[in-house]
C-alpha cells in the first residue's frame, strides 16, 4: 500500500517480464536461452530493489495460459526455476531478501514443489529487506474465482454474512501474498495487462518498455522508478 508521507517513491513493484521469445529468435537462440537470460536480468533488478529500497517486488513468472506452450519449453522453465533457486537462494538470504511464490503452483509437480518449499524456507525472515513474490501457474482470473469460491462456501457454512464481505475480506481470501502495487512495468512492447495482478493494481502507474525482458537493464529500471517519482497519484481525491 503506498505510504501518504513517501508517495513518490514506489515501494511495491510489479513486473511484467515480456519478450524473452522474441529475444531469443532475434538472437538465434534457443527459446529457453531466452528464459535463462531472463532469470539473469531478474537477479540484477532484485539486486536493485534492494538497492533503491523497495519493499516489494512482484514478478510474473508463469501464467495460466502459458501451460500452453510446447512442452519442451514448460519443461525448460520448470528447470530454470529449479535452477535458479539452487543459485540464488544464499545471496537472496545474504541480501534479507524473502521469497514467496503464488499461484497454482502445484500443478508444476513434486520436484518443483519441494523446491519452493526449500526457498521460502531457507529465506524466511520476520523482517525482511525486499519480499520477492513469483507468480507461478497464475492467474488474475483464476484467483478471483478461487476468492469467490472460498467466500461462497464460508457464507454457506455461515461463517460470515453476505454483508460482511468487504475489500478486506477479499484481500484475506485471496492466496495472493502481496498488497497493492505502486508501479506495474511491462516490457516486450505490448501494451496489456494479461492476467496479472488484476484486482492489486488498481491505481497503479503503469508503464510500458519497448525492449525485450533480456535487454532490459538496471539503467532502465531506475528510469521507470525515477518517471513514477514525478507522478501526482491522486487516488481520486482532489489536490
Ligand atoms: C515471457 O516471455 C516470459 C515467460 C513466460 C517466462 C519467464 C520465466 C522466467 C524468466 C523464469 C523465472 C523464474 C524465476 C524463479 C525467477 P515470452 O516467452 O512470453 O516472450 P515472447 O512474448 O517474446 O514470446
Amino acid at each position: 500500500m503506498a505510504n501518504s508521507s513517501k508517495i513518490n517513491t514506489p515501494k511495491h513493484v510489479g513486473i511484467i517480464m515480456d519478450g524473452n521469445g522474441r529475444w531469443a529468435i532475434k538472437n538465434s537462440l534457443k527459446i529457453s536461452e531466452g528464459h535463462k537470460k531472463g532469470v539473469s536480468i531478474v537477479k540484477d533488478i532484485v539486486e536493485e530493489s534492494v538497492k533503491q529500497d523497495l519493499s516489494s517486488l512482484t514478478i510474473y513468472a508463469f501464467s495460466t495460459e502459458n501451460w500452453k506452450r510446447p512442452k519442451a519449453e514448460v519443461t525448460a522453465i520448470k528447470k530454470l526455476v529449479i535452477d535458479a533457486i539452487n543459485d540464488q537462494v544464499p545471496e537472496l538470504k545474504e541480501q534479507r531478501v524473502r521469497l514467496k511464490f503464488f499461484g497454482h503452483t502445484y500443478d508444476f509437480g513434486r520436484k518443483v514443489i519441494d523446491k519452493i518449499d526449500y526457498a521460502e524456507q531457507e529465506t524466511h525472515i520476520k523482517k525482511s529487506k525486499l519480499d520477492l513474490n513469483v507468480a507461478l501457474g497464475y492467474g488474475g482470473k483464476q484467483d478471483i474465482v478461487d476468492i469467490t469460491k472460498k467466500i461462497a462456501s464460508s457464507v454457506s457454512a455461515k461463517q460470515i454474512k453476505i454483508e460482511d464481505i468487504n475489500e478486506k475480506v477479499i484481500h484475506n481470501a485471496s492466496s495472493v501474498p502481496v498488497e497493492d502495487i505502486d508501479l506495474l512495468i511491462r516490457t516486450g512492447g505490448d501494451k496489456r495487462i494479461s492476467n496479472f495482478l488484476l484486482y492489486q493494481i488498481a491505481y497503479a502507474e503503469i508503464m510500458f518498455v519497448d525492449k525485450y525482458w533480456p535487454d532490459f537493464n538496471r539503467k532502465d529500471f531506475l528510469k521507470c522508478i525515477d518517471n513514477f517519482k514525478k507522478i501526482n497519484r491522486r487516488f481520486g481525491k482532489r489536490k
